[in-house]
Protein backbone atom coordinates (compact mmCIF):
# COMPACT_ATOMS: atom_id res chain seq x y z
CA UNK A 1 0.00 0.00 0.00
CA UNK A 2 1.65 3.41 -1.36
CA UNK A 3 -0.12 6.78 0.32
CA UNK A 4 1.21 9.69 -1.79
CA UNK A 5 0.64 13.48 -1.26
CA UNK A 6 1.53 16.03 -3.85
CA UNK A 7 1.82 19.94 -2.68
CA UNK A 8 3.30 22.68 -4.17
CA UNK A 9 6.46 24.57 -2.72
CA UNK A 10 5.96 27.84 -3.39
CA UNK A 11 2.83 30.10 -3.97
CA UNK A 12 0.48 27.95 -5.90
CA UNK A 13 0.43 26.84 -10.06
CA UNK A 14 3.35 25.03 -9.59
CA UNK A 15 2.08 22.37 -12.60
CA UNK A 16 0.82 19.81 -9.68
CA UNK A 17 -2.15 18.87 -12.05
CA UNK A 18 0.61 18.04 -14.85
CA UNK A 19 2.31 15.84 -11.60
CA UNK A 20 -0.89 14.03 -10.62
CA UNK A 21 -2.47 13.49 -13.81
CA UNK A 22 1.12 11.77 -14.58
CA UNK A 23 0.59 9.23 -11.59
CA UNK A 24 -2.96 9.08 -11.42
CA UNK A 25 -2.50 5.96 -13.75
CA UNK A 26 -0.14 4.03 -11.24
CA UNK A 27 -2.88 4.77 -7.89
CA UNK A 28 -6.78 3.39 -7.13
CA UNK A 29 -7.82 6.40 -5.90
CA UNK A 30 -6.89 10.47 -5.84
CA UNK A 31 -8.44 12.58 -3.36
CA UNK A 32 -8.61 16.55 -3.37
CA UNK A 33 -8.51 17.79 0.50
CA UNK A 34 -8.60 21.25 0.71
CA UNK A 35 -9.33 24.66 -0.89
CA UNK A 36 -12.54 24.84 -3.40
CA UNK A 37 -12.84 26.46 -6.78
CA UNK A 38 -9.98 28.69 -6.14
CA UNK A 39 -7.96 25.97 -7.31
CA UNK A 40 -6.91 25.90 -11.17
CA UNK A 41 -4.95 21.99 -11.80
CA UNK A 42 -4.36 22.54 -15.67
CA UNK A 43 -4.04 19.31 -17.66
CA UNK A 44 -2.84 18.65 -21.30
CA UNK A 45 -3.82 15.36 -22.88
CA UNK A 46 -3.38 15.56 -26.40
CA UNK A 47 -5.14 18.23 -28.17
CA UNK A 48 -7.21 18.88 -24.95
CA UNK A 49 -6.31 21.14 -22.02
CA UNK A 50 -8.84 20.85 -19.42
CA UNK A 51 -8.81 22.94 -16.51
CA UNK A 52 -10.38 21.21 -12.96
CA UNK A 53 -11.17 23.79 -10.04
CA UNK A 54 -13.49 21.90 -7.94
CA UNK A 55 -12.52 18.04 -9.04
CA UNK A 56 -9.53 15.90 -8.55
CA UNK A 57 -7.13 15.70 -11.28
CA UNK A 58 -7.59 11.72 -11.35
CA UNK A 59 -11.03 12.27 -13.25
CA UNK A 60 -8.81 12.52 -16.44
CA UNK A 61 -7.80 9.02 -16.35
CA UNK A 62 -10.31 6.08 -16.83
CA UNK A 63 -11.48 3.60 -14.07
CA UNK A 64 -10.29 5.31 -10.87
CA UNK A 65 -11.73 6.54 -7.15
CA UNK A 66 -11.70 10.34 -7.15
CA UNK A 67 -12.55 11.70 -3.68
CA UNK A 68 -13.50 15.49 -2.58
CA UNK A 69 -12.50 15.55 1.37
CA UNK A 70 -14.11 16.89 3.98
CA UNK A 71 -11.29 19.73 4.72
CA UNK A 72 -12.56 21.38 0.76
CA UNK A 73 -14.73 23.84 0.51
CA UNK A 74 -17.19 22.97 -2.76
CA UNK A 75 -19.35 25.79 -4.57
CA UNK A 76 -22.08 23.34 -6.14
CA UNK A 77 -22.90 25.18 -9.20
CA UNK A 78 -19.09 25.16 -9.77
CA UNK A 79 -19.08 21.62 -9.13
CA UNK A 80 -21.96 20.73 -11.38
CA UNK A 81 -20.99 23.12 -14.14
CA UNK A 82 -17.16 21.01 -14.34
CA UNK A 83 -19.32 18.07 -13.99
CA UNK A 84 -21.05 18.59 -16.28
CA UNK A 85 -18.57 19.78 -19.00
CA UNK A 86 -16.58 16.68 -18.59
CA UNK A 87 -19.43 14.90 -19.49
CA UNK A 88 -19.66 16.75 -22.45
CA UNK A 89 -16.30 15.74 -23.57
CA UNK A 90 -17.40 12.23 -22.67
CA UNK A 91 -15.29 11.68 -19.81
CA UNK A 92 -16.65 8.96 -17.28
CA UNK A 93 -14.90 8.80 -13.90
CA UNK A 94 -16.04 7.50 -10.60
CA UNK A 95 -16.31 10.89 -7.78
CA UNK A 96 -17.43 10.50 -4.00
CA UNK A 97 -17.98 13.79 -2.09
CA UNK A 98 -17.71 13.79 1.63
CA UNK A 99 -20.42 14.86 3.29
CA UNK A 100 -18.75 16.76 6.03
CA UNK A 101 -16.94 19.54 3.22
CA UNK A 102 -18.25 22.58 3.81
CA UNK A 103 -20.75 24.43 1.24
CA UNK A 104 -19.57 27.85 -0.59
CA UNK A 105 -22.76 29.40 -0.34
CA UNK A 106 -23.55 32.51 -1.96
CA UNK A 107 -23.88 35.34 1.02
CA UNK A 108 -20.14 33.64 1.30
CA UNK A 109 -19.51 34.98 -2.10
CA UNK A 110 -20.98 38.16 -1.83
CA UNK A 111 -18.96 38.98 1.93
CA UNK A 112 -15.91 38.27 -0.13
CA UNK A 113 -16.65 41.86 -1.50
CA UNK A 114 -15.44 43.28 1.63
CA UNK A 115 -11.45 41.54 1.39
CA UNK A 116 -10.49 43.34 -2.02
CA UNK A 117 -7.46 44.41 -0.22
CA UNK A 118 -5.14 40.71 -0.40
CA UNK A 119 -6.49 39.99 -4.26
CA UNK A 120 -7.94 36.66 -3.74
CA UNK A 121 -9.97 34.63 -6.08
CA UNK A 122 -13.03 36.24 -5.28
CA UNK A 123 -14.64 32.88 -4.93
CA UNK A 124 -16.25 32.57 -1.50
CA UNK A 125 -13.10 30.58 0.16
CA UNK A 126 -12.47 32.87 3.14
CA UNK A 127 -15.69 33.92 3.99
CA UNK A 128 -16.46 29.39 3.98
CA UNK A 129 -13.92 28.78 5.90
CA UNK A 130 -14.60 31.15 8.35
CA UNK A 131 -17.79 30.01 9.16
CA UNK A 132 -16.24 26.64 9.75
CA UNK A 133 -14.90 27.97 12.34
CA UNK A 134 -17.04 30.18 13.74
CA UNK A 135 -19.29 26.81 13.75
CA UNK A 136 -21.91 28.12 11.41
CA UNK A 137 -20.85 26.52 8.20
CA UNK A 138 -23.16 24.39 6.34
CA UNK A 139 -22.14 20.84 5.48
CA UNK A 140 -22.47 18.89 2.15
CA UNK A 141 -24.09 16.34 4.57
CA UNK A 142 -27.02 18.89 5.80
CA UNK A 143 -28.25 19.02 2.17
CA UNK A 144 -30.24 15.83 2.28
CA UNK A 145 -32.74 17.72 5.87
CA UNK A 146 -33.75 20.85 3.57
CA UNK A 147 -35.62 21.88 7.26
CA UNK A 148 -32.53 21.89 8.93
CA UNK A 149 -30.54 23.33 5.78
CA UNK A 150 -32.63 26.33 5.61
CA UNK A 151 -32.42 26.99 9.36
CA UNK A 152 -28.51 27.44 8.93
CA UNK A 153 -28.60 29.41 6.10
CA UNK A 154 -31.02 31.41 7.30
CA UNK A 155 -28.91 32.18 10.86
CA UNK A 156 -26.29 33.07 8.52
CA UNK A 157 -28.48 35.76 7.07
CA UNK A 158 -29.58 37.33 10.14
CA UNK A 159 -25.75 37.32 11.19
CA UNK A 160 -24.00 38.57 8.58
CA UNK A 161 -26.96 40.86 7.64
CA UNK A 162 -25.35 44.45 8.77
CA UNK A 163 -22.78 43.39 6.42
CA UNK A 164 -24.68 42.04 3.43
CA UNK A 165 -26.96 44.97 3.64
CA UNK A 166 -24.00 47.47 3.60
CA UNK A 167 -22.97 45.89 0.62
CA UNK A 168 -26.54 45.89 -1.32
CA UNK A 169 -26.71 42.16 -1.15
CA UNK A 170 -30.23 40.95 -0.95
CA UNK A 171 -30.12 37.75 -0.83
CA UNK A 172 -33.06 35.49 1.14
CA UNK A 173 -33.21 31.58 2.46
CA UNK A 174 -35.82 30.35 0.06
CA UNK A 175 -34.03 31.37 -2.99
CA UNK A 176 -30.63 29.83 -1.86
CA UNK A 177 -32.08 26.43 -0.24
CA UNK A 178 -34.08 26.23 -4.03
CA UNK A 179 -31.06 26.99 -5.46
CA UNK A 180 -28.96 24.25 -3.83
CA UNK A 181 -30.91 21.61 -4.22
CA UNK A 182 -31.71 22.06 -7.47
CA UNK A 183 -27.68 21.02 -7.97
CA UNK A 184 -28.88 18.08 -5.57
CA UNK A 185 -29.80 15.37 -7.43
CA UNK A 186 -26.23 15.36 -9.37
CA UNK A 187 -24.57 14.92 -6.36
CA UNK A 188 -27.08 13.12 -3.84
CA UNK A 189 -24.85 9.69 -4.94
CA UNK A 190 -21.53 10.82 -4.84
CA UNK A 191 -22.33 12.04 -0.86
CA UNK A 192 -20.83 9.60 1.82
CA UNK A 193 -18.24 9.60 4.83
CA UNK A 194 -14.81 9.65 2.96
CA UNK A 195 -13.35 8.42 6.33
CA UNK A 196 -14.46 5.14 6.59
CA UNK A 197 -14.42 5.30 2.36
CA UNK A 198 -10.84 5.76 2.21
CA UNK A 199 -9.91 4.09 5.71
CA UNK A 200 -11.62 1.03 4.02
CA UNK A 201 -10.04 1.35 1.37
CA UNK A 202 -6.48 1.96 2.84
CA UNK A 203 -7.43 -1.70 4.79
CA UNK A 204 -7.81 -3.34 1.29
CA UNK A 205 -3.96 -1.99 0.30
CA UNK A 206 -5.51 0.21 -2.28
CA UNK A 207 -3.14 2.97 -3.28
CA UNK A 208 -3.85 6.24 -2.41
CA UNK A 209 -2.77 9.47 -4.06
CA UNK A 210 -3.75 12.99 -2.44
CA UNK A 211 -3.66 16.28 -4.17
CA UNK A 212 -3.16 19.24 -2.90
CA UNK A 213 -4.09 22.90 -4.33
CA UNK A 214 -2.42 26.24 -3.94
CA UNK A 215 1.04 26.10 -2.45
CA UNK A 216 3.22 25.58 0.80
CA UNK A 217 3.32 29.51 1.17
CA UNK A 218 -0.42 30.21 0.85
CA UNK A 219 -0.66 27.85 3.87
CA UNK A 220 -2.65 29.49 6.52
CA UNK A 221 -0.67 28.75 9.18
CA UNK A 222 2.83 28.41 7.20
CA UNK A 223 2.37 30.87 4.64
CA UNK A 224 3.15 34.48 3.91
CA UNK A 225 -0.03 35.63 6.46
CA UNK A 226 -2.00 37.49 6.42
CA UNK A 227 -1.43 37.39 2.47
CA UNK A 228 -2.49 33.49 2.66
CA UNK A 229 -5.70 30.76 1.30
CA UNK A 230 -7.78 29.96 4.26
CA UNK A 231 -6.28 26.19 4.59
CA UNK A 232 -3.79 24.23 4.99
CA UNK A 233 -1.93 23.69 1.63
CA UNK A 234 0.92 22.07 3.35
CA UNK A 235 1.39 18.02 3.56
CA UNK A 236 -0.62 18.24 7.22
CA UNK A 237 -3.87 19.30 5.00
CA UNK A 238 -4.02 16.37 3.34
CA UNK A 239 -4.28 14.36 6.71
CA UNK A 240 -6.79 16.92 8.58
CA UNK A 241 -8.42 17.16 5.03
CA UNK A 242 -9.17 13.71 4.49
CA UNK A 243 -9.18 11.59 7.49
CA UNK A 244 -6.45 9.06 6.13
CA UNK A 245 -3.78 9.32 9.46
CA UNK A 246 -0.68 10.84 9.39
CA UNK A 247 1.10 7.28 10.07
CA UNK A 248 -0.34 5.92 6.86
CA UNK A 249 0.94 8.71 4.48
CA UNK A 250 4.56 6.97 2.29
CA UNK A 251 5.23 9.82 0.39
CA UNK A 252 5.55 13.42 0.22
CA UNK A 253 6.58 15.13 -3.25
CA UNK A 254 6.64 18.70 -3.45
CA UNK A 255 6.21 20.70 -6.69
CA UNK A 256 8.67 23.04 -7.39
CA UNK A 257 8.33 24.95 -10.06
CA UNK A 258 12.00 26.53 -11.91
CA UNK A 259 10.67 29.40 -10.80
CA UNK A 260 7.87 31.06 -8.50
CA UNK A 261 5.52 32.50 -9.47
CA UNK A 262 2.84 34.47 -7.00
CA UNK A 263 -0.77 35.58 -8.21
CA UNK A 264 -2.76 37.99 -5.50
CA UNK A 265 -0.71 40.82 -3.20
CA UNK A 266 1.97 40.25 -1.04
CA UNK A 267 6.11 39.73 -1.50
CA UNK A 268 7.89 37.80 -3.26
CA UNK A 269 11.47 38.50 -2.64
CA UNK A 270 13.71 37.28 -5.97
CA UNK A 271 10.81 39.22 -8.50
CA UNK A 272 12.59 39.45 -11.71
CA UNK A 273 12.99 42.85 -13.41
CA UNK A 274 9.84 43.68 -15.64
CA UNK A 275 11.71 43.24 -18.95
CA UNK A 276 12.80 39.60 -17.45
CA UNK A 277 9.21 38.76 -15.98
CA UNK A 278 7.64 39.52 -19.26
CA UNK A 279 10.25 37.49 -21.34
CA UNK A 280 9.94 34.65 -19.19
CA UNK A 281 5.66 34.63 -18.82
CA UNK A 282 5.71 34.54 -22.83
CA UNK A 283 8.39 31.55 -22.49
CA UNK A 284 5.37 29.95 -20.36
CA UNK A 285 3.05 30.90 -22.49
CA UNK A 286 0.37 30.84 -19.70
CA UNK A 287 1.71 32.70 -16.92
CA UNK A 288 -1.92 33.95 -16.04
CA UNK A 289 -3.94 32.15 -12.95
CA UNK A 290 -6.38 29.65 -14.30
CA UNK A 291 -9.19 30.45 -12.37
CA UNK A 292 -8.73 34.84 -12.55
CA UNK A 293 -6.95 34.97 -15.78
CA UNK A 294 -4.38 37.54 -13.48
CA UNK A 295 -0.99 37.63 -14.53
CA UNK A 296 1.36 35.89 -12.38
CA UNK A 297 4.52 37.89 -11.38
CA UNK A 298 7.74 35.46 -11.99
CA UNK A 299 10.81 35.14 -9.67
CA UNK A 300 14.16 33.69 -9.55
CA UNK A 301 14.62 30.05 -8.14
CA UNK A 302 14.31 30.52 -4.26
CA UNK A 303 16.06 28.35 -2.02
CA UNK A 304 15.47 29.94 1.27
CA UNK A 305 11.49 29.47 0.35
CA UNK A 306 12.01 25.78 -1.04
CA UNK A 307 14.14 24.84 2.23
CA UNK A 308 11.41 26.19 4.04
CA UNK A 309 8.84 24.40 2.02
CA UNK A 310 10.56 21.45 2.55
CA UNK A 311 10.73 21.30 6.25
CA UNK A 312 7.14 21.91 6.69
CA UNK A 313 5.99 19.27 4.47
CA UNK A 314 8.36 16.71 5.03
CA UNK A 315 9.10 16.29 1.83
CA UNK A 316 10.44 12.93 0.59
CA UNK A 317 11.22 14.11 -3.21
CA UNK A 318 10.83 16.69 -5.16
CA UNK A 319 9.00 17.28 -8.85
CA UNK A 320 11.14 19.94 -11.01
CA UNK A 321 8.45 21.38 -13.44
CA UNK A 322 8.88 23.99 -16.17
CA UNK A 323 12.84 23.95 -16.16
CA UNK A 324 12.18 24.12 -20.23
CA UNK A 325 10.84 28.00 -19.69
CA UNK A 326 14.66 29.16 -18.71
CA UNK A 327 15.67 26.98 -22.47
CA UNK A 328 17.93 29.69 -23.96
CA UNK A 329 19.09 31.72 -21.41
CA UNK A 330 22.67 32.82 -20.84
CA UNK A 331 22.39 32.99 -17.04
CA UNK A 332 19.90 32.25 -14.34
CA UNK A 333 20.44 34.04 -10.92
CA UNK A 334 19.30 31.81 -7.87
CA UNK A 335 18.81 32.85 -4.04
CA UNK A 336 20.45 31.32 -0.84
CA UNK A 337 20.20 33.93 1.16
CA UNK A 338 17.81 37.11 1.62
CA UNK A 339 19.22 40.22 3.03
CA UNK A 340 17.18 42.71 5.53
CA UNK A 341 19.81 46.01 5.97
CA UNK A 342 23.20 44.50 6.24
CA UNK A 343 21.92 41.13 8.01
CA UNK A 344 22.18 38.26 5.91
CA UNK A 345 18.32 36.27 6.72
CA UNK A 346 18.56 32.20 5.66
CA UNK A 347 15.39 31.39 7.69
CA UNK A 348 12.02 32.21 5.60
CA UNK A 349 10.37 34.71 7.86
CA UNK A 350 7.01 34.63 9.85
CA UNK A 351 5.00 36.88 8.03
CA UNK A 352 4.43 39.26 4.65
CA UNK A 353 5.98 42.24 6.62
CA UNK A 354 9.10 40.90 7.28
CA UNK A 355 9.65 38.82 4.26
CA UNK A 356 8.85 42.17 2.38
CA UNK A 357 11.40 44.12 4.14
CA UNK A 358 13.93 40.93 2.62
CA UNK A 359 15.99 41.29 -0.15
CA UNK A 360 17.48 38.37 -2.35
CA UNK A 361 21.37 37.89 -2.27
CA UNK A 362 21.32 36.46 -6.04
CA UNK A 363 23.91 34.19 -8.04
CA UNK A 364 24.40 33.64 -11.24
CA UNK A 365 24.37 29.67 -12.53
CA UNK A 366 25.20 28.98 -16.36
CA UNK A 367 21.73 28.72 -18.41
CA UNK A 368 20.82 25.31 -20.39
CA UNK A 369 18.71 24.97 -23.33
CA UNK A 370 16.96 21.88 -25.34
CA UNK A 371 14.97 20.75 -22.25
CA UNK A 372 11.37 20.99 -24.14
CA UNK A 373 10.10 17.39 -23.96
CA UNK A 374 13.22 15.64 -23.10
CA UNK A 375 12.29 12.08 -21.51
CA UNK A 376 16.18 11.12 -19.82
CA UNK A 377 17.67 12.57 -17.76
CA UNK A 378 21.15 12.13 -19.62
CA UNK A 379 19.59 13.73 -22.72
CA UNK A 380 19.62 17.13 -20.10
CA UNK A 381 22.01 19.67 -20.68
CA UNK A 382 24.63 19.86 -18.29
CA UNK A 383 23.99 22.60 -16.90
CA UNK A 384 20.31 21.77 -16.17
CA UNK A 385 21.67 18.45 -14.35
CA UNK A 386 24.17 21.23 -11.94
CA UNK A 387 21.09 22.99 -11.11
CA UNK A 388 19.26 19.74 -10.39
CA UNK A 389 21.95 18.68 -8.33
CA UNK A 390 22.60 21.95 -6.20
CA UNK A 391 18.45 21.53 -5.90
CA UNK A 392 19.32 17.96 -4.05
CA UNK A 393 22.04 19.82 -2.30
CA UNK A 394 20.29 22.70 -0.86
CA UNK A 395 16.74 21.28 -0.31
CA UNK A 396 18.70 17.43 1.04
CA UNK A 397 15.80 15.29 -0.78
CA UNK A 398 16.22 13.96 -4.17
CA UNK A 399 14.10 15.47 -7.11
CA UNK A 400 12.57 12.44 -8.21
CA UNK A 401 10.64 13.72 -11.79
CA UNK A 402 11.46 16.22 -13.49
CA UNK A 403 8.74 17.95 -16.22
CA UNK A 404 9.72 18.98 -19.23
CA UNK A 405 6.84 20.44 -20.97
CA UNK A 406 2.77 20.00 -20.70
CA UNK A 407 1.93 16.92 -22.07
CA UNK A 408 2.22 13.68 -20.14
CA UNK A 409 5.16 12.03 -21.71
CA UNK A 410 7.27 15.15 -21.19
CA UNK A 411 8.39 13.82 -17.93
CA UNK A 412 11.72 12.19 -16.59
CA UNK A 413 11.17 9.64 -13.76
CA UNK A 414 14.87 9.63 -11.91
CA UNK A 415 13.72 8.18 -8.91
CA UNK A 416 10.95 5.73 -9.84
CA UNK A 417 10.82 4.03 -6.40
CA UNK A 418 9.88 7.69 -4.64
CA UNK A 419 6.47 8.15 -6.44
CA UNK A 420 4.84 4.87 -7.30
CA UNK A 421 3.42 2.58 -5.31
CA UNK A 422 5.78 -0.44 -4.29
P1 LIG B 1 -8.33 32.81 -1.88
O1 LIG B 1 -7.78 31.42 -1.85
O2 LIG B 1 -9.27 33.08 -3.03
O3 LIG B 1 -8.88 33.21 -0.56
O4 LIG B 1 -7.09 33.81 -2.16
C1 LIG B 1 -6.03 34.00 -1.20
C2 LIG B 1 -4.68 34.12 -1.92
O5 LIG B 1 -4.35 32.86 -2.49
C3 LIG B 1 -4.69 35.12 -3.10
O6 LIG B 1 -3.41 35.72 -3.16
C4 LIG B 1 -4.90 34.24 -4.30
O7 LIG B 1 -4.40 34.82 -5.48
C5 LIG B 1 -4.11 33.01 -3.90
N1 LIG B 1 -4.58 31.77 -4.55
C6 LIG B 1 -5.69 31.07 -4.27
N2 LIG B 1 -5.79 29.99 -5.06
C7 LIG B 1 -4.71 29.99 -5.84
C8 LIG B 1 -4.22 29.10 -6.85
O8 LIG B 1 -4.81 28.06 -7.18
N3 LIG B 1 -3.03 29.45 -7.43
C9 LIG B 1 -2.35 30.54 -7.07
N4 LIG B 1 -2.76 31.41 -6.15
C10 LIG B 1 -3.93 31.13 -5.53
Amino acid sequence: MTVTVVVGMYWGDEGKGKIVDYLADSYDVIVRYQGGANAGHTVKIGKETYVLHCVPSGVLTPDKENVIGNGAVIDLQALVGEMTELSSKKKEYKLYISNRAHLTLPYHIALEKRDGAIGTTKRGIGPTYTTKVERTGVLVGDLKNPDYFRKKVQANLDRYKPALDSLGEKLNADDIVAQQLSFYPAIEDMITDTVYLLNGWLKECKNILLEGAQGALLDICFGTYPLVTSSNTTAGGACTGSGIPPNAITNIIGVLKAYPTRVGEGPMPTLMPDDINEEVRKAAGDEVGATTRRIRRCGWPDFVAAKYSKIVNGLTSVALTKPDVFDGRQQIFICENYKRGDKIVSKFPAGAYDLGECKPELRPIDGWNNTSGVTSYEKLHDNLKVHVELIEQNLAVPVSIISTGKERDSTIIRRPELIFPK
